[in-house]
């Protein structure tokens, strides 16, 4: 009996088996060799049951560890390594969902390039000019201030808002311009379920001979319609921004409620969802382009703000915290 469980550690340690389901089926089945072993226990004379025991219940430990490294190993080669085994079943591989910032920066994507503009990208670290003087910001207005926009070191912050790549755009460019500039934005803010220190915008801007605001309203109806549907209606107010003259804010009609009124339009049946106006002589100026010969439109949106309303989503914070139970919701969408 000893040499047999001796031999038994013997050939188990020299990982003769490559595959767990053989290993199992020789070893820890219910007729494999160690419980052939324990049967034959009741056999076994009293005075060398104890050192047989433990050599038994050792055998059997060593034989457990054994098959479950054959099964990490096993698990980790499938996930790696598709070419593995071409007839093991995939079926039931668990695929992610699309993170739904994407769906909805994708789709604000898609409706303007069906409208001519195209996708451009700018750093999210960026100096004074680009971020506040060339869009005409006075020098002590407030987006200046520690308080409100993360400094790297002076005079370079993180991008508070995607208005900056509006500026490297129209520096480089010849116009006209037609374009789209998603990203990443940075504000110093307590974070909460309405707010967070960081977002994400998509911005938009148009230069060209006699842009007028007409066309931008237009741009933004046909916006509106085809991202909440063609019952969606819009309504600009006055507002202001130093990069845009007249500037306006646009609401929609509440996609939660239709209208009616409800928590999330706070009763009034409209939501905001962009800013926008007509490009600052200033601006154009300061790009090099002449604004007695240019004038354009721009406007700014925040993607979750259009998540939170697409997919009726209560907390800014769940777009950053990866819980799966949340993201899975998106596999269909
Ligand atoms: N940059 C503005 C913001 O972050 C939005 C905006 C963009 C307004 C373009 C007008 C024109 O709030």
């Amino acid at each position: 009996m000893k040499e047999r469980i001796e031999s038994l550690v013997k050939e188990i340690s020299e990982h003769a088996y490559d595959k767990s389901e053989d290993f199992k089926l020789m070893f820890l089945s219910k007729k494999g060799k160690i419980q052939t072993l324990f049967n034959e226990f009741r056999n076994v004379a009293p005075d060398q049951k104890k050192e047989i025991g433990q050599l038994l219940n050792g055998l059997k430990e060593k034989a457990n560890a054994c098959y479950n490294e054959l099964l990490m190993k096993e698990s980790v080669s499938s996930d790696t390594c598709l070419v593995d085994d071409m007839t093991r079943n995939v079926d039931n591989r668990n695929i992610g969902a699309i993170h739904p910032l994407t769906l909805v920066r994708r789709e604000i994507c898609d409706i303007f390039s069906k409208i001519g503009f195209t996708v451009e990208e700018g750093p999210e670290i960026e100096d004074d000019w680009h971020l506040f003087s060339a869009l005409n910001f006075p020098p002590e207005h407030p987006a200046r201030d520690m308080q409100d926009t993360f400094f790297v070191e002076k005079d370079i912050a993180l991008r508070t808002h995607t208005s900056s790549v509006q500026i490297r755009c129209l520096e480089n460019a010849t116009v006209p311009v037609r374009k789209l500039f998603p990203g990443r934005v940075f504000r110093n803010e307590a974070i909460s379920a309405r707010a967070h220190c960081m977002f994400h915008q998509v911005e938009g801007l148009y230069v060209d001979k006699n842009v007028s605001f007409k066309d931008l309203k237009q741009v933004l109806l046909y916006f509106a319609e085809e991202l909440f549907g063609p019952e969606t209606k819009i309504r600009l107010r006055p507002s202001f921004f130093p990069f845009t003259e007249p500037s306006a804010e646009m609401d929609i009609t509440c996609s939660i409620c239709g209208g009616k009124g409800c928590n999330i339009c706070k009763g009034s049946g409209w939501v905001e969802i962009l800013g926008c106006g007509m490009v600052d002589p200033n601006v154009l100026a300061n790009c090099n382009i002449d604004p007695n010969v240019y004038t354009g439109y721009a406007f700014g949106m925040g993607i979750e703000r259009i998540a939170m309303l697409k997919y009726n989503v209560n907390d800014i914070r769940l777009y950053f915290e990866n819980d799966v139970r949340f993201l899975s919701q998106f596999k269909n969408a």
